[in-house]
């Protein structure tokens, strides 16, 4: 079995370009200017993503590998009935699903690994490691967006039973209101009985929550930054990438980290594409990113009202993070 990849129809380069071009116009139109951090993956910021996954201060890495090492067998277990789809959104490079791929194929289910990224060059990385690590294993890799994968998972009646990985934290880029509405899509593209695993940050010490993203090296400085390279290579953008400054603090009162791109002097920055000038003051931030920080309480209201029954909670040896499994319910 070789693994494989495809492109969504509409995500072909140009179209993918446009969208960038045109998010990045939205956003810094704003009032308050905004970049999307969907756009930071590109083959740069995949790579500078691997290096910030290596640090020993960003220990969400090693928390949910603790966390599928303890739920590897049950998970497999569950499956053993049935052939499935394992449909992982924003899979990366899939470090940690591994875990679970090696399990699944010792254990001889029988699965199709269907991972999707935006990201083609971390989908391209993704395919050609599993060929080599996992022969046999079969995958089918999609570069899309979620939300255009859930439109296609909803398409997909195979008769499958599936088990959706959202992983390494992913939802929370989504503030609560926003968290919802996707697990609710989510909700609406799969059949009762299937599966989710979603890996919730739970909060902890705020030092070691600002350390993880604001590391010593300064990865994660240049990862931030790259956002605004990739507008000079992509969309033919002037930033001088050294009169920005990444800056992360943790918002107590909504509990999430939240980053952002300050400019250290008043400037101008042209951006070809989008013939436009745009114009930024001196200490004027861009937001990027928000990495909300979960309570048990906001995982468990999170299942409940978005039509989950919670299934089971596998938790690294530190109680840091949380791997949450639940099965869809429908009907009355
Ligand atoms: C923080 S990384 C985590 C990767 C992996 N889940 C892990 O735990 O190691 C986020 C990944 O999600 C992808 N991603 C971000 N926004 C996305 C979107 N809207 N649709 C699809 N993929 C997205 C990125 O390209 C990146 O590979």
């Amino acid at each position: 079995m070789v693994s494989t990849y495809s492109i969504l129809a509409q995500e072909d380069p140009k179209f993918s370009i446009a969208r960038f071009g045109k998010d990045v116009f939205n956003g810094l139109l704003r009032s308050k200017k905004t970049l999307s951090s969907k756009y930071m993956y590109d083959k740069a910021g995949s790579e500078l993503y691997e290096r910030i996954m290596d640090l020993d201060e960003y220990y969400l890495v090693a928390s949910e590998f603790s966390s599928l090492e303890n739920s590897k067998k049950q998970i497999s277990e569950m499956l053993k009935s049935l052939p499935f789809n394992l449909i992982e959104l924003g899979a990366g490079n899939g470090a940690k699903t591994k875990v679970l791929l090696k399990q699944l194929m010792e254990d001889k289910r029988k699965f199709t690994y269907i991972p999707v990224d935006i990201s083609e060059d971390a989908m391209q990385g993704l395919v050609d490691a599993l060929n080599l690590e996992i022969p046999g294993l079969d995958t089918k890799g999609l570069v899309a967006d979620y939300f255009d994968a859930l439109d296609k998972i909803k398409q997909q009646k195979n008769g499958k039973h599936n088990l959706v990985l959202f992983l390494g934290s992913n939802i929370g880029n989504f503030n609560f209101q926003d968290a919802v509405n996707f697990i609710f899509s989510l909700w609406s593209s799969l059949n009762y009985g299937d599966f989710v695993l979603i890996g919730f940050d739970l909060r902890k010490d705020i030092d070691q929550m600002v350390a993880a993203y604001n590391d010593s090296h300064g990865v994660t400085a240049k990862f931030n930054l790259n956002l605004l390279e990739r507008i000079n290579r992509d969309l033919g953008g002037n930033f001088d990438v050294t009169k920005f400054k990444h800056y992360e603090p943790y918002n107590i009162k909504t509990g999430a980290m939240e980053s952002y791109l300050i400019s250290l002097e008043d400037q101008d920055v042209y951006i070809e594409n989008l013939e436009k000038t745009f114009h930024f003051e001196r200490w004027e931030p861009i937001f990027v990113e928000h990495s909300f920080k979960y309570t048990l309480a906001d995982v468990e209201k999170l299942a409940n009202i978005t039509g989950f029954r919670i299934e089971n909670h596998f938790y690294d040896d530190k109680n840091w993070f949380l791997d949450s499994l639940w099965c869809v319910k429908k009907g009355k």
